[in-house]
């Protein structure tokens, strides 16, 4: 699969145009299109980073990484995903880094999924769905989205993210309506993100492969 990972990163460079500030994700897949924009780091003006690893991988490429609250709106965002449907809804933060990747995949006009065929799937809900979680609600939100769901959260022990919470990976779930669900788990207290991203799907997604295949 990590042919198929380097196959989508490097094709997504297409995307990138002198001058911008790239958005970037986290993940395997992820880890290629930021060894491929270090070799065009000259043409951009930096990056936004979703994760301490993605950060420290751009910056072994000398790539400035800003904040946020600095750039305004991007033009490009660029992550990887652990589901993909075929609206363009995922699910992410295999990672634990769902949290940072939603909030620049909001502030960014076009988002550019990339992935390998085996996260192609008709509906949502296999891969376990990431939910980050204050930690002193742990128990609570598992109890909500299991009479919420019917799904089974997991919690991810010894994992903390980036923003010092933990993660709940909820089982077994079949999610014919990516959207609801979504506002629901958000909705439940102590729910800081859902990797769901449904309301705010990807608007392309290149499926790595030889060629690649982008859908638009
Ligand atoms: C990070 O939290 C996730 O959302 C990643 O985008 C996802 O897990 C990427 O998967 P790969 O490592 O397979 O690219």
């Amino acid at each position: 699969m990590s042919e198929a990972k380097r196959l989508a990163g490097e094709k997504a460079i297409e995307f990138v145009e002198d001058g911008m500030i790239v958005g970037v994700g986290t993940g395997s897949t992820v880890a290629y299109f930021i060894d491929a924009l270090g070799r065009v780091k000259d043409r951009i003006k930096g990056a936004v980073s979703s994760s301490e690893q993605s950060t420290a991988r751009l910056k072994q490429h000398g790539i400035e990484v800003l904040d946020l609250n600095h750039t305004g709106t991007l033009s490009l965002y660029v992550d990887g995903a652990d589901e993909c449907d075929p609206h363009k809804r995922l699910i992410k933060g295999g990672g634990a880094a769902l949290t940072r990747e939603k909030i620049i995949a909001e502030a960014s006009k076009q988002f550019v999924c990339i992935v390998d065929p085996s996260k192609q799937v008709p509906v949502l809900g296999k891969f376990p769905l990431p939910v980050e979680v204050i930690p002193m609600a742990r128990s609570l939100v598992a109890r909500e989205i299991l009479a919420l769901t019917g799904g089974q959260p997991v919690w991810r022990d010894g994992t903390v993210t980036d923003n010092g919470n933990v993660i709940l990976d909820i089982h077994n779930l079949s999610i014919t309506d990516p959207v609801a669900m979504e506002r629901e788990i958000n909705q439940i207290p102590g729910v800081v993100s859902v990797g769901l991203f449904a309301r705010r799907p990807a608007d392309i997604v290149i499926v790595g492969g030889e060629p690649p295949v982008v859908l638009r």
